[in-house]
Protein backbone atom coordinates (compact mmCIF):
# COMPACT_ATOMS: atom_id res chain seq x y z
CA UNK A 1 0.00 0.00 0.00
CA UNK A 2 1.46 3.42 -0.76
CA UNK A 3 1.86 6.50 1.33
CA UNK A 4 -0.95 8.33 -0.25
CA UNK A 5 -3.77 5.38 -0.72
CA UNK A 6 -6.81 6.74 0.42
CA UNK A 7 -8.17 3.36 1.98
CA UNK A 8 -8.80 3.71 5.49
CA UNK A 9 -8.09 7.38 5.61
CA UNK A 10 -10.25 9.99 7.14
CA UNK A 11 -10.82 12.60 4.16
CA UNK A 12 -12.51 15.72 4.41
CA UNK A 13 -14.70 17.18 0.97
CA UNK A 14 -16.36 20.13 0.88
CA UNK A 15 -18.51 21.04 -1.81
CA UNK A 16 -19.66 17.52 -1.58
CA UNK A 17 -23.24 18.29 -2.24
CA UNK A 18 -22.62 18.18 -6.25
CA UNK A 19 -20.50 18.28 -9.15
CA UNK A 20 -16.59 17.11 -8.51
CA UNK A 21 -16.81 17.26 -4.97
CA UNK A 22 -20.01 14.92 -4.77
CA UNK A 23 -18.18 12.30 -7.09
CA UNK A 24 -14.61 12.78 -5.83
CA UNK A 25 -16.97 11.91 -2.49
CA UNK A 26 -18.09 8.93 -3.97
CA UNK A 27 -15.14 7.32 -5.53
CA UNK A 28 -12.81 7.83 -2.42
CA UNK A 29 -15.60 5.90 -0.15
CA UNK A 30 -15.24 3.13 -3.87
CA UNK A 31 -11.68 3.26 -2.65
CA UNK A 32 -11.98 2.39 0.74
CA UNK A 33 -11.64 6.06 2.54
CA UNK A 34 -13.69 7.43 5.13
CA UNK A 35 -15.80 10.72 4.55
CA UNK A 36 -16.96 13.47 5.65
CA UNK A 37 -18.62 15.64 3.39
CA UNK A 38 -19.66 18.99 3.42
CA UNK A 39 -21.53 21.58 1.63
CA UNK A 40 -24.76 23.60 3.06
CA UNK A 41 -27.15 21.71 0.76
CA UNK A 42 -28.32 19.62 3.63
CA UNK A 43 -30.87 17.63 1.55
CA UNK A 44 -28.33 16.70 -0.82
CA UNK A 45 -25.85 15.83 1.04
CA UNK A 46 -27.78 13.07 2.76
CA UNK A 47 -29.01 12.08 -0.49
CA UNK A 48 -25.36 11.18 -1.17
CA UNK A 49 -24.73 9.62 2.50
CA UNK A 50 -27.87 7.29 1.69
CA UNK A 51 -26.28 6.72 -2.56
CA UNK A 52 -23.45 5.73 -1.13
CA UNK A 53 -24.88 3.01 1.04
CA UNK A 54 -21.94 2.71 3.14
CA UNK A 55 -21.46 3.68 6.94
CA UNK A 56 -17.70 5.53 5.81
CA UNK A 57 -19.65 8.56 4.60
CA UNK A 58 -20.96 10.91 6.67
CA UNK A 59 -22.71 14.22 6.38
CA UNK A 60 -21.04 17.65 7.68
CA UNK A 61 -23.37 20.64 6.88
CA UNK A 62 -21.07 23.58 6.86
CA UNK A 63 -21.18 26.68 5.03
CA UNK A 64 -17.15 27.56 3.75
CA UNK A 65 -17.54 30.98 3.52
CA UNK A 66 -18.06 31.15 7.58
CA UNK A 67 -14.71 31.20 9.61
CA UNK A 68 -16.30 29.96 12.50
CA UNK A 69 -18.09 26.96 10.86
CA UNK A 70 -15.09 25.57 9.63
CA UNK A 71 -13.14 25.55 13.30
CA UNK A 72 -16.83 24.04 14.03
CA UNK A 73 -16.39 21.17 11.21
CA UNK A 74 -13.03 20.62 12.21
CA UNK A 75 -13.91 19.59 16.22
CA UNK A 76 -16.51 17.84 14.21
CA UNK A 77 -14.43 15.50 12.70
CA UNK A 78 -12.24 14.91 15.33
CA UNK A 79 -15.94 13.66 17.82
CA UNK A 80 -16.95 11.72 15.04
CA UNK A 81 -13.36 9.85 13.06
CA UNK A 82 -10.92 10.70 15.80
CA UNK A 83 -8.81 13.37 13.17
CA UNK A 84 -8.23 14.17 9.54
CA UNK A 85 -5.74 12.88 7.21
CA UNK A 86 -6.88 14.55 3.57
CA UNK A 87 -8.36 17.30 3.23
CA UNK A 88 -10.19 18.05 -0.33
CA UNK A 89 -10.89 22.03 -0.04
CA UNK A 90 -13.13 21.67 -3.09
CA UNK A 91 -16.29 24.07 -2.60
CA UNK A 92 -16.48 26.87 -5.03
CA UNK A 93 -18.46 29.36 -7.57
CA UNK A 94 -18.20 31.03 -10.62
CA UNK A 95 -19.16 34.68 -11.83
CA UNK A 96 -18.45 35.97 -14.68
CA UNK A 97 -17.58 39.44 -15.00
CA UNK A 98 -20.03 41.82 -17.80
CA UNK A 99 -16.47 44.57 -18.36
CA UNK A 100 -19.19 47.55 -19.19
CA UNK A 101 -20.80 47.21 -16.00
CA UNK A 102 -17.77 46.26 -13.95
CA UNK A 103 -19.07 45.47 -10.46
CA UNK A 104 -16.43 44.79 -7.44
CA UNK A 105 -19.39 43.56 -5.59
CA UNK A 106 -18.70 40.31 -8.27
CA UNK A 107 -15.07 40.22 -6.71
CA UNK A 108 -16.46 39.81 -3.59
CA UNK A 109 -18.44 37.24 -3.87
CA UNK A 110 -15.84 34.99 -6.27
CA UNK A 111 -13.24 35.76 -4.19
CA UNK A 112 -15.20 35.43 -0.68
CA UNK A 113 -16.42 31.83 -1.80
CA UNK A 114 -13.56 30.33 -3.64
CA UNK A 115 -10.63 31.78 -2.03
CA UNK A 116 -10.92 32.83 1.77
CA UNK A 117 -13.20 29.94 2.77
CA UNK A 118 -10.24 28.28 1.46
CA UNK A 119 -8.23 30.18 3.66
CA UNK A 120 -10.27 29.18 6.79
CA UNK A 121 -10.43 25.85 5.76
CA UNK A 122 -6.47 25.43 6.12
CA UNK A 123 -6.69 27.36 9.26
CA UNK A 124 -9.16 25.09 10.68
CA UNK A 125 -7.58 21.81 9.49
CA UNK A 126 -3.79 22.17 9.88
CA UNK A 127 -4.21 21.58 13.27
CA UNK A 128 -5.70 18.27 12.14
CA UNK A 129 -3.20 17.62 9.62
CA UNK A 130 -0.26 17.57 12.03
CA UNK A 131 -0.97 15.01 14.33
CA UNK A 132 -2.03 12.26 11.02
CA UNK A 133 0.65 9.89 10.21
CA UNK A 134 0.21 10.89 6.27
CA UNK A 135 -1.10 13.94 5.66
CA UNK A 136 -2.30 15.60 2.60
CA UNK A 137 -4.00 18.88 1.58
CA UNK A 138 -5.42 19.43 -1.78
CA UNK A 139 -7.00 22.56 -3.17
CA UNK A 140 -9.49 23.22 -6.18
CA UNK A 141 -7.66 25.83 -8.60
CA UNK A 142 -8.78 25.33 -12.44
CA UNK A 143 -6.82 25.30 -15.62
CA UNK A 144 -7.64 29.23 -15.98
CA UNK A 145 -4.83 29.81 -13.21
CA UNK A 146 -2.36 29.27 -15.85
CA UNK A 147 -3.33 33.00 -17.95
CA UNK A 148 -5.71 35.50 -18.19
CA UNK A 149 -9.61 33.99 -20.02
CA UNK A 150 -11.94 36.47 -21.12
CA UNK A 151 -14.75 37.70 -18.59
CA UNK A 152 -12.67 35.75 -16.26
CA UNK A 153 -11.12 38.31 -14.34
CA UNK A 154 -12.83 37.22 -11.31
CA UNK A 155 -13.17 33.69 -11.33
CA UNK A 156 -9.74 33.52 -12.69
CA UNK A 157 -7.92 35.90 -9.96
CA UNK A 158 -9.81 33.31 -6.73
CA UNK A 159 -8.27 30.06 -9.01
CA UNK A 160 -4.95 32.32 -9.47
CA UNK A 161 -4.83 33.56 -5.53
CA UNK A 162 -5.63 29.77 -5.02
CA UNK A 163 -2.52 28.31 -6.86
CA UNK A 164 -0.54 30.61 -5.06
CA UNK A 165 -1.55 29.70 -2.00
CA UNK A 166 -0.94 25.99 -2.10
CA UNK A 167 2.34 26.55 -3.92
CA UNK A 168 3.73 28.77 -1.26
CA UNK A 169 2.06 26.89 1.51
CA UNK A 170 4.07 23.14 0.16
CA UNK A 171 7.41 25.09 0.64
CA UNK A 172 6.48 26.05 3.99
CA UNK A 173 4.75 22.06 4.80
CA UNK A 174 7.80 20.74 3.42
CA UNK A 175 9.72 19.84 6.24
CA UNK A 176 6.49 18.79 8.28
CA UNK A 177 5.08 16.20 6.08
CA UNK A 178 2.35 17.66 4.72
CA UNK A 179 1.88 16.70 1.17
CA UNK A 180 0.00 19.80 -0.73
CA UNK A 181 -1.82 19.29 -4.17
CA UNK A 182 -3.11 21.89 -6.52
CA UNK A 183 -5.90 20.23 -8.76
CA UNK A 184 -6.16 22.59 -11.68
CA UNK A 185 -9.00 21.30 -14.13
CA UNK A 186 -10.26 21.95 -17.68
CA UNK A 187 -13.76 21.79 -18.34
CA UNK A 188 -15.81 19.24 -16.75
CA UNK A 189 -19.89 18.62 -17.15
CA UNK A 190 -21.47 19.85 -14.16
CA UNK A 191 -24.11 22.56 -13.07
CA UNK A 192 -21.54 25.19 -12.40
CA UNK A 193 -20.41 24.67 -16.50
CA UNK A 194 -23.87 23.76 -17.77
CA UNK A 195 -24.93 27.35 -17.03
CA UNK A 196 -21.60 28.45 -19.30
CA UNK A 197 -22.58 29.93 -22.63
CA UNK A 198 -19.68 29.51 -24.87
CA UNK A 199 -17.89 26.25 -26.20
CA UNK A 200 -16.21 24.27 -23.51
CA UNK A 201 -13.41 22.48 -26.22
CA UNK A 202 -12.25 18.93 -24.18
CA UNK A 203 -14.83 18.85 -21.52
CA UNK A 204 -15.17 15.63 -19.12
CA UNK A 205 -17.37 14.08 -17.57
CA UNK A 206 -17.44 14.46 -13.29
CA UNK A 207 -16.63 10.84 -12.92
CA UNK A 208 -13.76 10.75 -15.19
CA UNK A 209 -12.36 13.78 -13.23
CA UNK A 210 -13.23 12.08 -9.72
CA UNK A 211 -11.09 8.71 -10.53
CA UNK A 212 -8.23 11.29 -11.97
CA UNK A 213 -8.08 13.67 -8.79
CA UNK A 214 -8.40 10.58 -7.00
CA UNK A 215 -5.64 8.79 -8.54
CA UNK A 216 -3.80 11.50 -8.33
CA UNK A 217 -4.02 11.76 -4.60
CA UNK A 218 -3.05 8.02 -4.63
CA UNK A 219 -0.45 9.18 -6.43
CA UNK A 220 0.82 12.15 -4.27
CA UNK A 221 1.36 14.27 -7.17
CA UNK A 222 1.79 17.89 -6.51
CA UNK A 223 -0.57 19.01 -9.63
CA UNK A 224 -2.79 17.25 -10.67
CA UNK A 225 -4.37 18.64 -13.77
CA UNK A 226 -6.48 17.20 -16.91
CA UNK A 227 -7.78 16.64 -19.65
CA UNK A 228 -3.52 16.67 -20.14
CA UNK A 229 -4.40 17.75 -24.45
CA UNK A 230 -6.34 20.87 -22.82
CA UNK A 231 -3.98 21.84 -20.00
CA UNK A 232 -0.84 21.32 -21.71
CA UNK A 233 -1.93 22.79 -24.73
CA UNK A 234 -3.09 25.95 -22.27
CA UNK A 235 0.30 25.82 -20.41
CA UNK A 236 2.12 26.49 -24.03
CA UNK A 237 0.26 29.25 -24.83
CA UNK A 238 0.43 31.00 -21.62
CA UNK A 239 3.69 31.14 -22.24
CA UNK A 240 3.51 32.87 -26.24
CA UNK A 241 4.83 36.97 -26.05
CA UNK A 242 2.08 38.99 -24.40
CA UNK A 243 0.83 40.74 -27.82
CA UNK A 244 0.20 37.35 -29.46
CA UNK A 245 -1.63 35.75 -26.73
CA UNK A 246 -4.08 38.85 -26.06
CA UNK A 247 -4.56 38.61 -29.56
CA UNK A 248 -5.19 35.07 -29.85
CA UNK A 249 -7.81 35.09 -26.40
CA UNK A 250 -9.46 38.30 -27.69
CA UNK A 251 -11.01 36.07 -30.47
CA UNK A 252 -13.15 33.87 -28.01
CA UNK A 253 -14.64 37.14 -26.66
CA UNK A 254 -18.20 37.34 -27.56
CA UNK A 255 -19.52 40.24 -29.75
CA UNK A 256 -22.97 41.61 -29.17
N1 LIG B 1 -16.68 22.13 -13.56
C1 LIG B 1 -15.55 22.56 -14.06
O1 LIG B 1 -15.33 22.55 -15.29
C2 LIG B 1 -14.47 23.07 -13.15
C3 LIG B 1 -13.20 23.32 -13.71
C4 LIG B 1 -12.18 23.77 -12.88
C5 LIG B 1 -12.42 23.96 -11.53
N2 LIG B 1 -13.65 23.73 -11.01
C6 LIG B 1 -13.86 23.94 -9.58
O2 LIG B 1 -14.35 22.76 -9.00
C7 LIG B 1 -15.09 23.08 -7.82
C8 LIG B 1 -16.43 22.37 -7.86
O3 LIG B 1 -17.15 22.88 -8.97
P1 LIG B 1 -18.27 22.05 -9.74
O4 LIG B 1 -18.03 22.25 -11.16
O5 LIG B 1 -18.38 20.70 -9.17
O6 LIG B 1 -19.53 22.97 -9.37
P2 LIG B 1 -20.92 22.67 -8.61
O7 LIG B 1 -21.53 21.42 -9.10
O8 LIG B 1 -21.66 23.94 -8.69
O9 LIG B 1 -20.45 22.42 -7.09
C9 LIG B 1 -20.03 23.46 -6.28
C10 LIG B 1 -20.02 22.93 -4.85
O10 LIG B 1 -19.50 23.95 -3.98
C11 LIG B 1 -20.38 24.06 -2.89
N3 LIG B 1 -20.38 25.40 -2.32
C12 LIG B 1 -20.54 26.59 -2.97
N4 LIG B 1 -20.56 27.60 -2.08
C13 LIG B 1 -20.42 27.04 -0.85
C14 LIG B 1 -20.40 27.55 0.46
N5 LIG B 1 -20.51 28.86 0.72
N6 LIG B 1 -20.23 26.67 1.49
C15 LIG B 1 -20.13 25.36 1.26
N7 LIG B 1 -20.14 24.80 0.05
C16 LIG B 1 -20.30 25.64 -1.00
C17 LIG B 1 -21.76 23.71 -3.43
O11 LIG B 1 -22.59 23.24 -2.39
P3 LIG B 1 -23.84 24.04 -1.74
O12 LIG B 1 -24.40 24.94 -2.78
O13 LIG B 1 -24.73 22.93 -1.29
O14 LIG B 1 -23.24 24.77 -0.58
C18 LIG B 1 -21.41 22.55 -4.35
O15 LIG B 1 -21.35 21.35 -3.63
C19 LIG B 1 -15.19 24.61 -7.80
O16 LIG B 1 -14.19 25.12 -6.93
C20 LIG B 1 -14.88 25.00 -9.23
O17 LIG B 1 -14.35 26.30 -9.34
C21 LIG B 1 -14.67 23.28 -11.79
Amino acid sequence: MGQHTVSGRRVWVTGASSGIGRAVAVELVRRGATVIASARNESALHQLVKDCGSERVAALPCDVTDRDANHRAAADMVRRVGGLDVAFLNAGTCEYVEVETFDSAVFERTMRTNFLSMVYGIEAVLPLLRQSPAPHLVGMSSTVAYAGLPRAEAYGASKAAITYLLESLRIDLYRSGITVSVVAPGFVRTPLTDRNDFPMPFRIEVDEAARRIVDGIEAGKPDIHFPKRFSLAFKLLALLPGRVYTRLSSTLVRRP
